[in-house]
Formats: C-alpha cells, sequence, structure tokens
C-alpha cells in the first residue's frame, strides 16, 4: 500500500536536494559571431540542463583583448566571475595571483588525467593542480578559400607555397576579387604573421623566433623574408580592412567577394552557420609552406575561487561538462574546433576537423606541433602585447623598413 507520509518525505527530500544543488554560473568569454555563440549556446543549455542559471558575461572582441581587461577590473574589485576564458601562459598568472579555484576532485572523478593529452593537462595546471577546464583544440594555420572565386579566377590548384599564393593572388586580383579578406586588428594581423613565419622559417625557426623569442633568431635574414612576405600580402588587402572584425572578412569569403583568409578554425564555425560545405563551397588547407606543422590554440576556462556552496557546485558541473563527451561533441561541432578530450568519436566531424585532428598527432612526431603566439598559447601575456604592436605598427606603416621593422619586434620581444 502507498504509504502517503514516507512519499511526502521522499519528495520534500528530492526536492530540497535539487535546490540545494543549484547555483549560478557567470562565465565570462568573448564568443559573440554566429558560429562562436551558437557553440556557447549548447553549453548554456547543458547547464541549465543540470538545473543550474547560466549567467552571460560575453565581451565582444575576437582574440580576447577586451575580455582580458574587463575580467581584470572585475577580479580587483573582489568580484570575479565563476569562470573566464583564459589561455595558456595566462592560466599560470592568474593561478599566482592565488585567485583561482583548486579543481582537483572534478579531475580526479572525471580521470582527466587519461583524457588529455600531457601538453595540455600541464596548461591547466599550476604547482600540480587543475586550475582550468579545456574545451578543444583550434588550429590557427588554415587557409580558407572559396571554391567559386578560385575557379573565376582560373586559379587551377590550391596554393602551397607562398610563390604559388601569389600567383593565385594576382590571378584574383585582375577579375576585380579581392584576393585577401584581412581585418585590420593586432590579433589578426599577428595570426597572419605566425603563419608567414613558420612558412617562411619552417617549424623550428617559429619556435626559436616566436616561442623561445631567441633575439637570434628574431633578428636573422629568415625573419627579414618573414616581413618582406608579410607586407606583400597587405598588398592583396582591400582599403577598408583596418578595424574589421574577422567574421566580416570570413563573410566576404563566404559570399564571395573575396578569395582568401588567413585564419583559425572558428572562422569554419561561421562557414558551418551559413550552412556552408567543406570540399563543395570552400577549402580548407594549411598556410602556404606550413603543412607539415600545427599552431594549436587551446580554448579553456579558469576557475575562481567563489564563497557561495551553491555557486562551488555550479562550477564543479561546469568543470565536469566542459570535459564531458555530450559537450566535447556539440560545441566543437558548431565551432570549428575538434575535441580536446582522447578518444571522443569522430564520425559527424566534417573533413577540416578530421585532417585537424589526424594532424595533430602526426606533427607532434615531428616537432611540428607549436604554440600559437598570437592566441596567448606561447609567451607572457605582457612580451606577447608587446610583439603584436610592433608587428601591426610594422603592417599599417609602410614607411617602416624591414631593418626598422625587426629591430622593434626584437625589442618588444625582450618586454618584461
Ligand atoms: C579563441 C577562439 C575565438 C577567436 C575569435 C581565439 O583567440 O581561441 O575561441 O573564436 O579567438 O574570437
Amino acid at each position: 500500500m502507498l504509504n502517503l507520509s514516507k512519499l511526502a518525505t521522499a519528495v520534500a527530500l528530492v526536492v530540497a536536494g535539487t535546490a540545494a544543488l543549484a547555483g549560478e554560473v557567470e562565465v565570462l568569454h568573448w564568443w559573440t559571431s554566429g558560429g562562436e555563440a551558437k557553440s556557447v549556446g549548447e553549453l548554456k543549455k547543458i547547464m541549465q540542463s543540470k538545473g543550474h542559471t547560466w549567467k552571460d558575461f560575453a565581451v565582444a572582441g575576437g582574440g580576447g583583448d577586451n575580455a582580458m581587461t574587463v575580467l581584470k577590473s572585475r577580479v580587483v574589485s573582489g568580484n570575479p566571475p565563476a569562470a573566464a576564458q583564459i589561455k595558456g601562459p595566462g592560466i599560470q598568472e592568474w593561478a599566482a595571483e592565488g585567485v583561482l579555484a583548486n579543481l582537483d576532485s572534478v579531475a580526479a572523478a572525471e580521470k582527466w588525467d587519461s583524457l588529455l593529452p600531457k601538453v595540455v593537462a600541464d596548461v591547466m595546471k599550476y604547482k600540480g593542480n587543475y586550475v582550468a577546464a579545456p574545451v578543444n583544440v583550434h588550429r590557427v594555420n588554415w587557409m580558407w578559400a572559396n571554391e567559386a572565386v578560385l575557379k573565376k579566377a582560373g586559379v587551377k590548384a590550391v596554393p602551397k607555397t607562398w610563390p604559388e599564393f601569389f600567383a593565385a593572388a594576382d590571378k584574383v586580383k585582375k577579375i576585380g576579387l579581392i584576393p585577401v579578406a584581412h581585418g585590420g586588428q593586432n590579433w589578426q594581423d599577428f595570426t597572419t604573421f605566425e603563419d608567414v613565419v613558420l612558412g617562411v622559417g619552417g617549424a623550428k625557426f617559429y619556435s626559436d623566433a616566436l616561442v623561445k623569442l631567441d633575439q637570434k633568431a628574431l633578428t636573422s635574414d629568415t625573419m627579414k623574408k618573414s616581413l618582406e612576405t608579410f607586407r606583400k600580402i597587405k598588398s592583396y588587402t582591400d582599403p577598408a580592412s583596418p578595424g574589421r572584425d574577422w567574421n566580416l572578412a570570413t563573410a566576404m569569403v563566404i559570399q564571395e567577394k573575396a578569395a582568401f583568409q588567413f585564419m583559425g578554425d572558428w572562422a569554419k564555425g561561421e562557414f558551418t552557420a551559413a550552412g556552408k560545405v567543406p570540399g563543395k563551397d570552400y577549402i580548407c588547407a594549411a598556410a602556404p609552406g606550413t603543412d607539415k606543422a600545427y599552431t594549436f590554440n587551446v580554448d579553456s576556462f579558469a576557475m575562481f575561487k567563489l564563497k557561495d556552496p551553491t555557486a562551488q557546485k555550479a562550477q564543479a558541473d561546469l568543470a565536469a561538462a566542459i570535459m564531458g563527451t555530450e559537450f566535447q561533441e556539440i560545441f566543437n561541432l558548431n565551432k570549428g574546433s575538434i575535441p580536446v578530450r582522447l578518444g571522443m568519436d569522430m564520425a559527424k566531424f566534417d573533413d577540416c576537423a578530421k585532417a585537424s585532428a589526424k594532424d595533430f598527432v602526426d606533427t607532434a612526431k615531428i616537432n611540428g606541433l607549436l604554440p600559437s603566439i598570437a592566441h596567448g598559447m606561447a609567451v607572457r601575456p605582457a612580451a606577447e602585447g608587446a610583439i603584436k604592436d610592433a608587428v601591426s605598427q610594422f603592417w599599417n606603416d609602410d614607411k617602416i623598413s624591414v631593418a626598422d621593422g625587426v629591430k622593434n619586434i626584437a625589442k618588444a620581444a625582450a618586454t618584461k
């Protein structure tokens, strides 16, 4: 027979349990383009399905410079969000301030150590403790191209070297279209710049110059050649590029106004959101001269210390969800990246993602797996910012000679 009083107690316990577990997570990110917003929306849905409240803290601005400025003021005023999109050495800097939460119990329960490549896990840890949860792996050294534009221009094969690239760009110019869709913001200039350094100098040179910041490499003839090539690319961009957002540049390729864009595979999120298919509507290829290398950019959420136990619970659930298979698949299908969690089924992913997953493994074997400096993976934020400024000054001012450009970049790299 149904015992009503027992049932009432059970119901009360369930309700109390749910209420005690539900909390709010405030999440700072800069995912505001079409593809990005769709992707982060999936995380929001997962958190809401667990009964938590999602407080969106989106700060527009590709590459995240604006978001980092806003984050600093929030943390300084003692009111950090639960989680913030922070990457690479930046995670270590925040952890050293003593403001990040320890995620070890979630990480142990969810077995993160065995589910992450060690290079990634190390970045998520400070003094051996997890303080951040990784989301994905973006490849940065991609070149996106519109098939129809290449056909119209008579470009028969996707350029694999810089000379081939310039020959193709000339053909596009001749038919009155824009060869390179570029957004003139310093992180976008730098995204192109690091492709050029990698393509011109190879993986070892990239690592010496842009990761180790070795002065000899930074002032070498190879760096001069890189700057010459970089400047030449600018002559194939349109006059309206200064200040343009990256997704608007991607839209120019999607809409057949431009042939190429140099951008990480978040650009694929825009093609996907527009219903475009790789191999049919557009091409993804390694930037010229870089097919044996892979510049990686791992998005991750660092978690801040919180006082409220319900908020702490919501934060722990967020960390677990981020590394869960459901999120890793649906988010990355929309975002253009690949799952960071090892052993994921790639069946639903497109050919560009499959190529990215294969190249991630293959390039690691030949020392070609390299952190992207443009995307906060390689050097401390202060040096990164200074180098970015020097590179953009060179890009924007044709009066700066190559020799001076090299000097300025080398000097910026020495910023402490
Ligand atoms: C982030 C990507 C983001 C892109 C453009 C990169 O630094 O890692 O997730 O889509 O910036 O905003």
